[in-house]
């Protein structure tokens, strides 16, 4: 007879260490959209966000634990009763809730970071575990840099952190340092010689700066981890996180190896990519497992045949598990505002008010007119395009461009800039050089465009192009989106929306730079 499988916990990280990939910054309404999709999958724990990192921050924690019901939903906290005490009150409206607080245990943080020596670091550790503890029940505690941190001084600290009543004990590879067999190891010996080990789930949350993330991952969970932290498309903090459908297949592909099994509903996962990509502008490469437009494409004849012969010859997977059909028409220009409305709800989009559910309407069906079957991708990013997402300086009046063989691209644009019109042209290269140019010749912003990227949201030459604009600024970087059926006017949107979001000035602290 089969042994039991352990459940493997998945905590999804995506709101929170994803959005510190630099530029992809979320509003609220975005994150309660992808906390919606990950609660459909049904992830465990979804980290909405780090609540004392800002105003934002602490709205859109709050917004998911309001919205979510399925998932247990947790705040980041370094280990400080203010950090602490904001994450309560953040998480309030959660039906289950965790608070995640976390310090550095390596020698070379705590030496130059943190600047406190190794007694201190565990009389702090456990002074916000015993805290945390008197706000909520769930409490996470993270060991920062534990993949260059000393074995004695992490077994001290764990069991010191699980006696103050830590739940769930959680070792980063922060810097993405490790390897899978010695990092398994890790975790091994952390079970084995921790006396209260068995009081606590471990968990593991692992960067990819050496492309090993969900390997480490992968050979900590061999190794006793019962909890793995990850994000949507591997997004994160510098190379990114382990990621979400590449830990969820593994394990469910070779079922024959893993001891474990997720709760995982896994054709909610290429959805999930999908707007992930969509909202922060960050396009999956073609090759991606799991997600990328090509990983169930078989190009060489040999295995064309393969696979229509028998399928398992060359797949191991079936691309309908990970969601790859999900892509069916939902709605077309004769759809009625019921309907609209029932398949918003069904995506997790809270439409408001009557009154912004008929403005959302209306520009459906100016959608629909122009492109006959609308997806749910299209969906998202009409929303999303319809977010106010910054306070609007330059709104788009009017945009004519003349693009012609032999004749110079021009742009004659119309801006309303602090309540007043402003007409100028320009010329370019191409279309969207021009467009960009003749923004800039109004807003002169001393920006830098970082990137322009154009994604197709459906297939189809009629398919929305969603823009990305990043532009920097005196070290901000910020994203901007627009879509539309006309790129140009997509992009023109994306550059507009990127220009306002730098004027808003929002600024956000970060986790791992301050100190305790
Ligand atoms: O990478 C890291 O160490 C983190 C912790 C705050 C968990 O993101
Ligand atoms: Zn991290």
């Amino acid at each position: 007879m089969m042994a039991a499988k352990d459940k493997l916990f998945i905590f999804d990280t995506t709101l929170r260490d994803g959005e510190q990939s630099p530029g992809a910054s979320m509003t609220t309404e975005e994150k309660v959209r992808i906390a919606k999709a990950l609660e459909r999958m049904r992830v465990d724990i979804i980290e909405a966000g780090f609540a004392i990192a800002s105003q934002g921050d602490f709205e859109s924690v709050r917004a998911v634990a309001e919205a979510v019901k399925d998932s247990r939903i947790c705040s980041l906290a370094r280990a400080r009763a203010e950090d602490i005490d904001r994450a309560a009150e953040a998480l309030k409206p959660a039906n289950a809730s965790r608070i995640h607080t976390f310090i550095a245990t390596s020698p070379i943080h705590m030496k130059y970071k943190l600047r406190l020596e190794p007694d201190a670091v565990v009389e702090n550790a456990v002074r916000a575990v015993k805290y945390a503890r008197n706000l909520a029940e769930d409490v996470e505690f993270s060991c920062e840099d534990a993949g260059r941190s000393e074995i004695d001084f992490l077994c001290r600290i764990i069991e010191a952190a699980i006696d103050a009543g830590a739940s769930t004990i959680n070792i980063p590879d922060t810097v993405g340092y490790a390897i899978p067999g010695q990092f398994g190891d890790t975790i091994g010996q952390l079970l084995a010689r921790i006396p209260n080990a068995d009081k606590a789930v471990f968990s593991v949350h692992c960067h990819n700066d050496l492309g090993l993330a969900v390997a480490n991952s992968l050979s900590a969970v061999l190794q006793g981890a019962r909890q793995v932290e990850c994000t949507i498309n591997g997004l994160g903090e510098r190379a990114g996180n382990a990621s979400l459908e590449e830990l969820v297949m593994a394990v469910k592909t070779r079922a024959d190896l893993f001891p474990v099994e997720t709760n995982i509903w896994t054709p909610g996962i290429v959805p999930a990519s999908r707007l992930v990509s969509g909202v922060t502008g960050f396009p999956v490469q073609p090759n991606k497992a799991i997600v990328g437009a090509n990983a169930f494409a078989h190009e060489s004849g040999i295995h064309q045949d393969g696979v229509l012969k028998h399928r398992e010859t060359y797949e191991i997977m079936r691309a309908e598990d990970v969601g790859w059909n999900a892509n069916k028409m939902v709605l077309g220009k004769h759809s009625g505002r019921a309907a609209f409305r029932a398949r918003l709800e069904e995506l997790g989009i809270n439409a408001g008010s009557d009154n912004s559910l008929n403005q959302l309407f209306v520009r459906f069906k100016a959608l629909a007119d122009k492109k006959h079957e609308i997806f749910d991708e299209d969906l998202h990013a009409l929303v999303s395009d319809a977010q106010p997402q910054a306070e609007e300086v330059y709104g788009l009046v009017s945009l004519e461009v003349t693009s012609k063989t032999g004749v110079v691209p021009e742009a004659q644009l119309t801006l309303l800039h602090l309540g007043a019109e402003k007409t100028v042209s320009a010329t370019g290269s191409g279309p969207v050089d021009a467009t960009f140019r003749a923004i800039e010749a109004l807003a002169n912003s001393g920006s830098t465009l970082e990137l322009y990227s154009v994604n197709a949201i459906t297939s189809g030459t009629d398919s929305q192009g969603e823009v990305t604009v990043r532009l920097s600024k005196a070290g901000r970087i910020i994203n901007g989106h627009g879509a539309d059926t006309d790129i140009v006017i997509a992009s023109a949107k994306a550059y507009l929306n990127a220009l306002n979001l730098l004027n808003s000035g929002i600024e956000r602290a970060h986790p791992q730079t301050a100190g305790v």
